[in-house]
């Protein structure tokens, strides 16, 4: 079963067929919100909106773990992970689809891991290439067999928030490498890919990072959701054509 959360300009999925709605509880306190349970044309989805259906958790006080652990065990085998970012690099303007390939953590005080260090092994799991390449393959592919255009390939840095980017900190992270940057890319990857669930991320850039282009003073919030609901209409006829595949 397909498992996607929802970010920004994602609360809810308009082609999502609800069965029902499940409250989850986990030994990590509760998801975002109840999971919607329903069929996207022939499969069975269940979706979560990250930051709540009313979107009022900001990044830092998301309960990823709860989030992970409440869609794998209702079932889910992949996951989707929607977001916005700011886009760094030069071709990631307001309005572009991207799959990253690539994570830099920046976050900090999150719970960020399943392991309690209750006594059992300490295990150290791989994370060299955080999505999963079977999933990103899919997300690419469909996109491009329905044309819908996904730019393949970008670092994503996850930073604190919930404010957003000085110009100067964008700088720093162009030198890292980074190409997107967005608030709740992690712990989520990490906490997937501990309970081994093969997990993808599907991101529209809303914005210009700060100090690049348009951002070059400041960010402006009037044009983010005009950008951001055309591209969730992009979202989720991909996700449709995931569906249908
Ligand atoms: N920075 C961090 N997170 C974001 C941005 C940004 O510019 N835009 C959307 N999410």
């Amino acid at each position: 079963m397909l498992g996607i959360i929802g970010g920004s300009g994602l609360t809810q999925l308009a082609n999502l067929d609800v069965s029902h709605r499940e409250v989850v509880r986990t030994p990590y306190g509760e998801p975002s919100g109840p999971l919607t349970f329903g069929r996207v044309g022939c499969q069975d989805v269940v979706f979560v909106a990250r930051h709540g259906y009313g979107h009022t958790i900001p990044p830092h006080l998301v309960n990823y773990r709860a989030n992970i652990y409440a869609l794998e065990t209702s079932g889910v085998t992949q996951i989707i992970s929607v977001a916005s970012v700011g886009g760094i690099r030069d071709d990631l303007g307001p309005g572009a689809l991207v799959a990253p390939h690539q994570i830099i953590d920046y976050t900090w005080g999150r719970e960020m891991t399943f392991q309690s260090g209750g006594g059992g092994p300490v295990v150290h799991v791989d994370f060299t290439e955080p999505y999963d390449a079977a999933v990103r393959k899919l997300l690419l592919d469909v996109s491009s067999r329905i044309g819908e255009q996904v730019i393949d390939g970008a670092v994503y840095a996850t930073t604190q928030g919930p404010r957003l980017e000085t110009a100067a900190e964008i700088d720093r992270l162009q030198g890292d490498g980074a190409d997107i940057v967005g608030m709740t890319g992690m712990p989520e990857a990490g906490l997937a890919r501990e309970l081994d669930l093969p997990y993808a991320a599907l991101c529209v850039v809303s914005n210009w990072a700060a100090g690049r282009a348009d951002s070059t003073h400041s960010i402006k919030f009037d044009s983010l959701e005009a950008v951001l609901h055309l591209a969730m209409a992009r979202v989720r006829r991909i996700i449709e054509g995931i569906c249908a595949a």
